[in-house]
C-alpha cells in the first residue's frame, strides 16, 4: 500500500533548491564548528522574557529540527551512528539520545561515560546537536534503567507498592537513598558533560528521566506513603495552587472549583487525590535529581510525559506523570524543570499542544508519532506555537523496517529538507504574529481549503491538492511575512490565493514568484515562476517560495 510513496533514489527527488540549500548548509555548519572551536560559544540557555521562549544557542534563539533514537542504541556504536546518518540525511539539526544509569554506574560511586561520550562523538561526526534523555530512576513509569546494585537491593531502595501491597517494578518517589543515588550521579553525568562540552557545546538539553511515574497502581501504598496521604496537604503545594489560579490547566481548575482551601490529599484533590499525590513526591524526586545536575553544569532541562489517552485511569498511564491533570502541581513541586514536555502519538496533536503551550511553559515535543502525517506537526510546532522542537520518536525505522520506514522516512526527510534552511528566520518570527501555519485536517471539514488572514490588507486562501490522507501524509507548510508584500510560502499540497480584503472583493497584484531557499538571512533564488508557472503552488514535493505582491 505505501509502495507508491517511494522514489528512485533519494537524491534524485529532491528538488534543486533543496541541493543548493544542502551546500550552503554544510557551509553553515563548516562555520559555526569553526566558532565552536575557538571555544567562544557560551551555554545553551532558556531564556524567558514574559511568556516568550527561545532556547539560545551560540548567542541566537535555536530551533530542535531533530528525532530521537530507538531506546536501545546507545549500547551499540553501529546502530547509534546508522541513526544518525538518518537525521543527517533529512537536514535534521539535533539528535535525541538516551543515556542510561545501569551503563553509567556499574558499581556504586564507580562511573564509566564511555557511552556518553559515544553519543556526543557520533553526534559530532554527524554535524548535530545532541540531548541527552536520563534514563535514571524513570523509564515508562517502571525503574528498568536503575544499575543492577539498585534492583538487587530492595531494602535500601523500595519500590511503590499498589492497594493490595504488591510489590511494583517502580522505585519508590519517597526513597530518600534512591533520589540521593539518583541525584549523585546525574550531578556526576553533568560534571562530565561539562567536562568534555564546555567548548563546543554539543549537548543543548538534558531530559531528566523518561516519563516518570508508577504504572499499575495510582500512588504508591506503602505505610510511608500511606501516612502522608492521609496527612495534610503541604502548604507549599497549596500556596503555589491558589496563587497560580488564573493559570491552572483546565482540569486542575475544576478539581479545585469546590475544594477546601486545605485538608488531606482527598478532601482538596478528590478523585484526583492519588495522581496529585503521586504527581507532588515524583516532581519533587525530579526537581531534587535536576538541582543537583545544574549545579554542575546548568544546561536547560525538561520532564517528558506519557499522556492521558482517551478513557484511561492513572496507573494505565504512568500515574504522577505531569499529565494535563497534575501539570500545575509538577510546576509547584519542580521549579528547576524548564519545561514539561509531551510524548505525542495522539492524533490530536494540536489539543495536546495546545495544553502544554502556556507563560509558564513553552512546548517541546521530545516525542512525536513516526507516522507519516505527523511531519506536518512540525510546522505547528513551530508556528502555531512558538515551539522550541519537534522529535519524531524511533527514527532509525527507516533503515530497519524495510519499504514501510523508508515511506515515512521520506515524508520527514522531504519536510525537513525545507524547514532546516528557514529555521533562523521561523525563529525571528516567532511570537510577532507573521508566521501562518497551514494545515490540512485541522478541523472538522477543513479538507481542502484554510483561509488565512495574513494582514490588514491581505488574506490567503489555501486550496489543498488533494484529500488527506494518513498514509500519504497531510498538507502543510507556512506563510511567513517578511514585510507587509513579501512573502516566503513553504510547505507541501497546497496551492495559495492572495486576496485582496479592502476594496472590492479582487486577488491581489503578484509581482514576482521566486523559488528559492534561504542562506542566513540572505534570500537565493533557483529559478523565477513566471509565464505557466505563474502559480503559488506547492502540490507533492515540500517547496520554499517567494512571493513579491504590489504595495
Ligand atoms: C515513549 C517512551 O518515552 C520512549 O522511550 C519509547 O518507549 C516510546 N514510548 C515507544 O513508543
Amino acid at each position: 500500500m505505501i509502495n507508491h510513496l517511494r522514489s528512485p533514489s533519494v537524491s534524485s527527488r529532491l528538488p534543486r533548491a533543496t541541493a543548493i540549500a544542502s551546500t550552503l548548509l554544510a557551509l553553515f555548519a563548516l562555520t559555526t564548528a569553526c566558532v565552536a572551536k575557538s571555544g567562544t560559544s557560551s551555554i545553551p540557555t532558556l531564556e524567558k522574557n514574559g511568556a516568550q521562549a527561545h532556547l539560545m544557542v551560540d548567542g541566537a534563539p535555536y530551533l530542535i529540527l531533530g528525532g530521537q533514537v530507538h531506546n536501545s542504541d546507545t549500547s551499540n556504536p553501529e546502530v547509534l551512528n546508522k541513526a544518525m546518518d538518518v537525521l543527517a540525511s533529512w537536514q535534521a539539526n539535533t539528535v535525541e539520545v538516551p543515556i542510561y544509569w545501569e551503563a553509567i554506574e556499574p558499581s556504586p560511586g564507580h562511573y564509566d561515560f564511555s557511552s556518553v561520550d559515544l553519543a556526543v562523538n557520533a553526534a559530532r561526526k554527524h554535524g548535530l546537536r545532541v540531548v541527552l534523555l536520563w534514563f535514571g530512576t524513570w523509564k515508562n513509569g517502571e525503574s528498568q534503567y536503575v544499575p543492577d546494585w539498585m534492583k538487587e537491593d530492595q531494602a535500601i531502595y523500595p519500590h511503590a507498592k499498589g492497594p493490595r501491597g504488591e510489590v511494583t517494578t517502580t522505585i519508590s518517589p519517597l526513597s530518600t537513598a534512591a533520589m540521593e543515588a539518583d541525584a549523585r550521579t546525574f550531578a556526576a553525568l553533568m560534571r562530565h558533560i561539562k567536562s568534555i562540552d564546555e567548548t563546543q557545546r554539543t549537548v543543548l538539553m538534558m531530559q531528566v528521566e523518561n516519563e516518570p511515574g508508577i504504572v499499575n497502581t495510582d500512588r504508591d501504598y506503602s505505610d510511608a506513603a500511606n501516612k502522608q496521604f492521609d496527612a495534610a496537604v503541604p502548604g507549599a503545594l497549596l500556596t503555589y495552587l491558589d496563587g497560580h489560579r488564573q493559570q491552572l490547566s483546565a482540569p486542575m481548575a475544576a478539581t479545585l472549583s469546590h475544594a477546601p482551601k486545605s485538608g488531606n490529599w482527598t478532601q482538596v484533590f478528590g478523585e484526583k487525590a492519588p495522581e496529585a499525590f503521586s504527581a507532588w513526591t515524583i516532581s519533587q524526586y525530579v526537581n531534587t535529581v535536576a538541582e543537583a545536575g545544574k549545579r554542575e553544569y546548568a544546561l536547560p532541562m525538561y520532564v517528558n510525559v506519557w499522556l492521558i489517552e482517551g478513557v484511561e485511569r492513572p496507573g494505565r498511564w504512568p500515574s504522577g506523570g505531569a499529565t494535563v491533570n497534575v501539570l500545575d502541581v509538577w510546576k509547584a513541586g519542580a521549579p528547576v524543570i524548564d519545561m514539561l514536555a509531551p510524548d505525542i502519538y495522539y492524533p490530536k496533536f494540536y489539543d495536546v499542544a495546545s495544553q502544554y503551550t502556556r507563560p509558564d511553559n513553552p512546548l517541546y515535543v521530545p516525542e512525536a508519532n513516526f507516522n507519516p502525517y505527523f511531519a506536518a506537526f512540525a510546522f505547528t510546532t513551530f508556528g502555531n506555537f512558538n515551539g522550541i522542537g519537534f522529535n519524531p520518536f524511533g527514527i532509525d525505522d527507516v533503515v530497519t523496517k524495510g519499504d514501510i520506514g523508508a515511506a515515512i522516512g521520506m515524508r520527514f526527510q522531504d519536510t525537513y529538507n525545507v524547514l532546516r534552511p528557514l529555521l533562523p528566520l521561523i525563529a525571528s518570527k516567532q511570537y510577532t504574529g507573521k508566521l501562518h501555519p497551514v494545515l490540512q485536517g485541522l478541523a472538522n471539514g477543513e479538507d481542502w481549503k484554510q483561509s488565512v488572514r495574513l494582514t490588514d490588507r491581505l488574506a490567503a486562501n489555501v486550496d489543498f491538492t488533494a484529500q488527506f490522507d494518513p498514509v500519504k501524509g497531510r498538507a502543510a507548510g507556512m506563510i511567513i511575512e517578511l514585510a507587509p508584500d513579501d512573502f516566503v510560502v513553504v510547505g507541501t499540497g497546497f496551492d495559495v490565493t492572495f486576496r485582496e480584503m479592502q476594496g472590492p472583493l479582487r486577488d491581489a497584484e503578484l509581482i514576482s514568484i521566486e523559488e528559492g531557499t534561504f542562506q542566513g538571512d540572505q534570500w537565493v533564488r533557483t529559478q523565477r515562476l513566471n509565464g505557466d508557472e505563474r502559480h503559488v503552488s506547492l502540490p507533492d514535493h515540500s517547496t520554499i517560495l517567494r512571493v513579491r505582491v504590489a504595495k
